[in-house]
């Protein structure tokens, strides 16, 4: 809790300059679309706050809350808390996550979107810790490939605690 150790993995400073360039790239790859920015709750709420205010394609800002049934360890198990507002249908879809860790949030979060018919869906996760994947699912953008540490910060939690760092940290003992 409040004794609990970190140490700073990327700054504020660092995300700040490679959420830039992510926008930039969508920002090209979508030119002359139109998107619906769909953030996965809650650990991606900053990332997406910061990212979308890169974006001059027109956006239109949708939010998901997913929970997976877990003790320590992802059981796939992924239950919908929130659902969009409003349909996909014919739209270019693109789901903001925090971090791809086994995968089996995003596998899941993509068969379920894929059939409200979008015309486009895409990926972007703040982090991808890429060792950890349990089935074949990938995030067409990433901000950082991470091993396999836990991470705070940046909107992401250790039991819904210190989502609000700014720098992305390494939590320690
Ligand atoms: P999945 O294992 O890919 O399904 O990831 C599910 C969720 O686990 C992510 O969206 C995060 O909320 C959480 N998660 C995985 N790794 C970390 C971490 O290092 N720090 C904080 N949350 C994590
Ligand atoms: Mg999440």
């Amino acid at each position: 809790m409040s004794s609990s150790k970190y140490e700073v993995m990327y700054t504020a400073d660092q995300i700040a300059a490679r959420v830039a360039e992510l926008g930039a790239q969508i920002n090209a790859d979508y030119a002359g679309q139109s998107v619906v920015v769909v953030g996965v709750l809650k650990g991606s709420f900053i990332f997406m706050a910061d990212l979308v205010r890169h974006l001059t394609i027109p956006v239109r800002i949708d939010f998901m809350g997913t929970k997976s049934y877990t003790g320590t360890t992802t059981s796939g198990q992924v239950q919908i808390t929130k659902d969009l507002d409003r349909p996909i249908e014919g739209e270019h879809v693109l789901l903001v996550e925090d971090i791809v860790d086994t995968g089996l949030t995003l596998n899941y979060l993509k068969r379920n979107l894929e059939q409200r018919r979008p015309l486009s869906l895409k990926t972007i996760a703040f982090l991808d810790k890429w060792q950890q994947r349990r089935v074949d699912v990938k995030a067409e953008y990433a901000g950082f490939r991470i091993e396999n540490k836990f991470v705070i910060g940046y909107g992401l939690d250790y039991e819904q605690q210190f989502r609000n760092l700014g720098d992305l940290c390494v939590l320690g003992e």
